[in-house]
């Protein structure tokens, strides 16, 4: 995953930004400016200005609506970075370059799903892990004995072994955070991404919740086409809380649409609703574009049905 998504190759290192609407996904704030608006509000009513960090800002859209002078923008992928900066965001490629110390808040939409996990699976009762090896020019799989520290995640996380159901090992997850919390010890986190609780994995009908997407498509299997398709997973959230309790944060994870609903939603939707009363032609498409994309962000089938993480320090 590492190599088909961040290497020389990578799906977000080759020439095209990814995550807009002429690439291959398209995230809640391509969708909609008002979820920027929305997280700026909160930013603003939890009094938060302090080097405010985002991780994972693609073509920065979302840390464009964040009025806030002291902000930064942490992205992996070279070509998007280029992005940043003729839109003059301050930008990053690691934590590593960023030269400040502390900050008032971390966060990032859809960027821990693209974090690279690995793959455990129960198999002659013993925990496996897939790996992918490369012969020939071909790539195929395999499976070898799970290496300590993917049983240790296990364990820790109390997953119960079923030969019906992969894992998604999300140790890469666990030390984002840590570098992120040893380097800035941020006041709060904010993430939003697909997922779930640990408690309703098996409610799930898939077996393995990775899986790669072209052109706003579901697409082929990860080793068919590396470097061509994205590939991503969804967060098992509970082990992502118990990671941020070890270091010292307290978590609250609520739906997308509630966090909108909370933080201002209505207002913005009920001025839209009078502006496209009172407008015609042009304007009138504008705002009916405008309420469709603020819709969507709290659909439950949709963007509404993500998770958004809220973490404190304690
Ligand atoms: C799905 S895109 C989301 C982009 C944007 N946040 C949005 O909502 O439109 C995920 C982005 O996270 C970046 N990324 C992944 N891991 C990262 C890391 N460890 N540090 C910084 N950026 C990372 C990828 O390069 C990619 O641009």
């Amino acid at each position: 995953m590492e190599e088909a998504l961040y290497s020389k190759y990578g799906f977000f290192t080759n020439e095209k930004v990814r995550s807009k609407k002429s690439g291959d996904f398209l995230t809640s704030p391509e969708v909609s400016e008002y979820f920027g608006k929305i997280i700026n509000k909160w930013i603003q009513k939890s009094n938060l200005d302090l080097n405010i960090t985002e991780f994972g800002s693609g073509t920065g859209s979302l840390i464009e609506q964040i009025k806030i002078k002291n902000k930064f923008a942490v992205e992996k992928s070279s070509t998007a970075r280029t992005e940043l900066s003729q839109k003059n965001i301050q930008n990053a490629s690691n934590l590593e370059e960023l030269t400040f110390k502390n900050s008032d808040l971390v966060f990032g939409n859809e960027v821990l799903d693209n974090i690279p996990c690995s793959i455990a699976v129960y198999k002659d009762g013993k925990w496996q892990e897939k790996i992918v090896c490369f012969n020939d020019g071909i790539f195929s799989y395999d499976f070898v004995e799970a290496r300590t520290k993917t049983v240790e995640w296990i364990e820790w996380n109390r997953i119960k072994a079923d030969e019906n159901i992969d894992v998604e090992i999300q140790t890469n997850i666990d030390i984002f955070l840590e570098k992120i919390i040893s380097k800035l010890s941020p006041k709060n986190i904010l993430f939003f991404d697909y997922g779930y609780e640990q408690t309703d994995r098996s409610k799930r009908k898939y077996r393995s919740l990775l899986r790669t997407y072209k052109d706003h498509h579901l697409s082929v299997d990860p080793i068919l086409e590396p470097g061509n398709v994205d590939i991503t997973y969804d967060i098992n959230f509970s082990a992502v809380i118990k990671k941020l309790k070890t270091l010292g944060y307290e978590s609250k994870l609520s739906l997308q649409r509630d966090f909108l609903i909370s933080n201002g939603f209505d207002e913005y939707f009920d001025n839209l609703q009078k502006k496209l009363l009172l407008s015609e032609g042009m304007e009138n498409l504008k705002i009916n574009s405008q309420l469709s994309g603020l819709k969507a962000l709290i659909d439950s089938n949709g963007l509404g049905g993500f998770y958004c993480l809220e973490a404190k320090k304690i």
